[in-house]
């Protein structure tokens, strides 16, 4: 997705005869986003990716809301979320708005009798605990802790995972996700003070091509349904494709931190932009450097964006009693900062080992009842002394 890509076979044009060894055609299709201006992937199949056979059942999966206004800041206990066997159903949306959702899953076992297409939102899935594969239609990922795996919308796929131990913190986003802009040139080239190159960003490289035809169940997700779609071909029977458009896999671990001689502001920690929220990656680092530094963060107000952080691992210094997998929300509206006593802590403090995503969205978001399950009623008021 981020600069162009080319695995398998293709043809030496667009558009024109390609041909398999019997000497009949393959099927031609141009994946696109943003109608025809957006990126977009050109793919050759063995069969038409046209043939729908049966739609069976149709289904909501749309969460239900506690709080639709709600002012209150809310520490959510993510590990609460129970392990369930399939992966759809280990899906649990905590945090939603029109805009994104933010989701916390603990899947069991891989996708087996079905395939998976989201058409409503690109997906970026964080996996905190889990190795396994990501196979899509258009190549592989293999990942382990640690990494992004982002999925553009309608990308079919299944993830097989190692073992039943498995945390993922997922953002499905109604519109695409993109690295920062002004990481990149002209070009679309990420520039020199980016904290990341085109080299951290992992494509795939393995592709899977399946002639076959038969029943092949693929549970789309379109308007917060799953509609369950039988096809007369296996999804995954691409020779070769070429273009922007695809999963790539990038890890956190390889993001390198900005830091500075005073505190340095979020968006230095930008991983992910899209029009409606960002991204960000903290991780270990060195504080700043002043002799009169304060290593912890100032109370700010985030007049217009509700604050999301997910914390994963190491010692989250501007929190008390915070622990992997809590998710902290900061609305929007309110002043929030440092706990009592993290100012004092962190003075004269070297680096710090914490690693957390955050997620800044512009429109308030709604909390559901499945967030209520897990969260502290009384996080809002931890800040009395
Ligand atoms: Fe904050």
């Amino acid at each position: 997705m981020p600069f162009y890509h080319k695995l398998g076979n293709i043809p030496h044009k667009r558009h024109i005869q390609f041909r398999k060894p019997d000497g009949s055609l393959y099927y031609e299709q141009l994946f696109g986003t943003i109608g025809f201006d957006g990126m977009s992937t050109n793919s050759y199949h063995e069969q038409r990716p046209t043939q729908v056979k049966e739609i069976k059942k149709q289904y909501s999966v749309a969460p239900k809301i506690a709080l639709k206004n709600n002012i209150k800041s809310y520490r959510l206990r993510g590990f609460q979320v129970k392990p369930e066997n399939d992966f759809l159903d280990s899906r649990k949306t905590v945090l939603i708005n029109t805009d994104c959702a933010i989701i916390l899953a603990s899947p069991k076992q891989s996708t087996q009798d079905y395939f998976y297409k989201n058409t409503d939102a690109d997906e970026l899935i964080f996996i905190h605990k889990g190795t396994g594969k990501l196979r899509t239609m258009l190549g592989n990922l293999d990942f382990k802790y640690g990494d992004y795996l982002l999925v553009p919308r309608g990308i079919i796929y299944k993830i097989d995972f190692d073992t039943e131990d498995n945390r993922l913190f997922i953002v499905e986003s109604r519109s695409p996700i993109y690295t920062p802009k002004r990481y990149r040139n002209w070009f679309g080239q990420l520039l020199e003070h980016a904290p990341f190159c085109e080299r951290d960003i992992r494509r795939p490289q393995e592709l899977e091509t399946y002639n076959e035809s038969g029943d092949f169940l693929i549970k789309v997700k379109k308007q917060d349904d799953i509609i369950e779609m039988v096809y007369a071909s296996h999804p995954f029977d691409v020779v070769g494709y070429d273009g922007y458009n695809y999963p790539y896999a990038f890890s956190i671990h390889d993001f390198e931190p900005i830091t500075g001689r005073i505190h340095q502001p979020p968006p230095v920690h930008q991983t992910f932009e899209t029009n409606t929220f960002v991204v960000c990656s903290f991780v270990p680092r060195l504080y700043d450097y002043h002799p009169e530094s304060i290593p912890a963060p100032y109370n700010h107000s985030n007049i217009d964006s509700d604050e999301v952080l997910y914390y994963v691992d190491g010692d989250f210094m501007s929190r008390n009693d915070i622990d992997a997998g809590h998710i902290s929300l900061h609305p929007a509206g309110i002043p929030h900062g440092p706990h009592p006593g993290a100012v004092e802590r962190s003075i004269g403090e070297v680096k710090t080992d914490e690693l957390a995503v955050m997620v800044d969205t512009f429109k308030p978001l709604m909390v559901t009842e499945e967030a209520m399950k897990i969260a502290d009623e009384d996080y809002h008021k931890s800040w009395l002394e």
